[in-house]
């Protein structure tokens, strides 16, 4: 095993020279230095014990951080987006009537992917940074009746947080199963899987939880593990199916696909430094780096684009005011300080920024510091 002066040897040997950057963006985010101390780890074979030893500590941080006692709790090999297809392939077959609330491009998305599987969807939709209120969502549910809803709790294109607690309620009184995507918030926000009653949450590992993309933390309640044993064909997507990767993960220990030991490792440290800090101060962190946020951006005479109260704390969307471009403020923070932020897309291009102060930089000193240098690219781009 190399020590960490030979690893330091190899990475002034290495080929990779990327830039030095600070990640204010919607994902992927800062990374704790800790986390490549972790990767630099050499790698043990995917079905090394050593290897489903720390998988098990993985499956044990991730139910701290979904606030779940779900059994099936683990990282899917993909980036968020492979989680999303984890959910929505294991519990749509031809036909099944599926509830969708669309408020934003990735409650767009997990139709786009239902529809693939054949899913019969009703939609019930909002202006792009708008939420559902509790009626509206019990509503919808009552009238539709279906077998699986689905919704977006942190919808990273607009910077809502959709509350769930009544949908699910309702979901169930109807006995359908409730998935969420819970790619921003988790590691960042109360997600609380348990308390709200979400089915299947899926998430990623490169925003709230501040390690490097490439893993996919998703979580399946009971009811809805009963729900699994009820389909009537086999899953379509043969890498996505959650009784192979279960099995694999948690059970037999047979080889399903190689996992890459490197970004368990990572996730593993990630999930560490969540639990030294602890959980809820983690959160309280990023809500009070948030406030502080918004009260900075204001005082520039910027408008936070989604109503107080429905605001996500780690991804920042203040709307572009009038005679700043966008892209030129992106291009000045890049180009001068190293600093990467995100613009809209879809109804809300070039009329929202999206910052996210997330991990180590959700603090006084990266609040500020992002602040003084995006005030000043406003005015060096006028
Ligand atoms: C809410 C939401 N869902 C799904 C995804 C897809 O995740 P990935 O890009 O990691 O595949 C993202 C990515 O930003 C997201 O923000």
């Amino acid at each position: 095993m190399s020590s960490i002066s030979e690893t330091l040897i190899n990475c002034i040997k290495t080929t990779v020279h990327p830039p030095k950057r600070s990640l204010y963006g919607p994902g992927p985010s800062q990374v704790y230095p800790r986390i490549y101390q972790a990767m630099a780890q050499p790698i043990v074979g995917h079905l090394d014990p050593y290897f489903f030893q720390l998988s098990q500590g993985v499956q044990k941080g991730l139910r701290t951080v979904f606030a779940t006692a779900n059994e099936l709790t683990f990282p899917i090999s993909a980036t968020g987006s492979g989680g999303m297809e984890t959910a929505v392939s294991n519990f749509i077959e031809p036909g099944t009537r599926l509830a969708l609330f669309v408020n934003g491009y990735f409650g767009e998305r997990i139709g786009e992917m239902a529809s693939r599987h054949q899913a019969e969807i009703v939609r019930l939709e909002k202006p792009w940074g708008e939420v559902f209120s509790d009626d509206e969502a019990v509503e919808f549910i009552r009238r539709e009746r279906p077998r699986v809803v689905a919704f977006v709790q942190a919808e990273t294109s607009t910077g809502a947080f959709q509350q769930s607690k009544a949908l699910c309620d309702a979901a169930h009184e109807v006995d359908a199963i409730v998935i969420g995507d819970c790619v921003t918030s988790l590691g960042a926000m109360p997600v609380d899987v348990d308390a709200n009653r979400i089915d299947v949450a899926y998430s990623c590992t490169q925003k709230g939880l501040s390690a490097p993309p490439g893993l996919s933390p998703i979580t399946i309640s009971p009811r809805a593990q009963e729900r699994l044993r009820q389909r009537r064909q086999p899953n379509r997507s043969w890498y996505f199916d959650l009784s192979l990767i279960s099995d694999y993960l948690t059970a037999s220990h047979r080889y399903h696909h190689t996992a890459s030991a490197t970004l368990f490792y990572a996730l593993h440290e990630a999930l560490a430094i969540i639990d030294e800090e602890g959980l809820a101060l983690r959160q309280q962190r990023h809500q009070k780096a948030h406030q502080r946020f918004v009260a900075g951006i204001e005082r520039l005479g910027l408008a936070m684009h989604v109503a107080a109260g429905h605001r996500l704390w780690n991804l920042n969307t203040p709307r572009v005011p009038e005679g700043v471009s966008e892209p030129k403020v992106r291009a000045y923070l890049l180009e001068k300080h190293g600093i990467e932020i995100a613009g809209g897309f879809g109804p809300l291009a070039g009329k929202i920024f999206r910052i996210g102060i997330m991990g180590p930089l959700a603090s006084d000193e990266g609040v500020d510091r992002f602040l003084a240098k995006f005030d000043e690219a406003m005015k060096e781009t006028a």
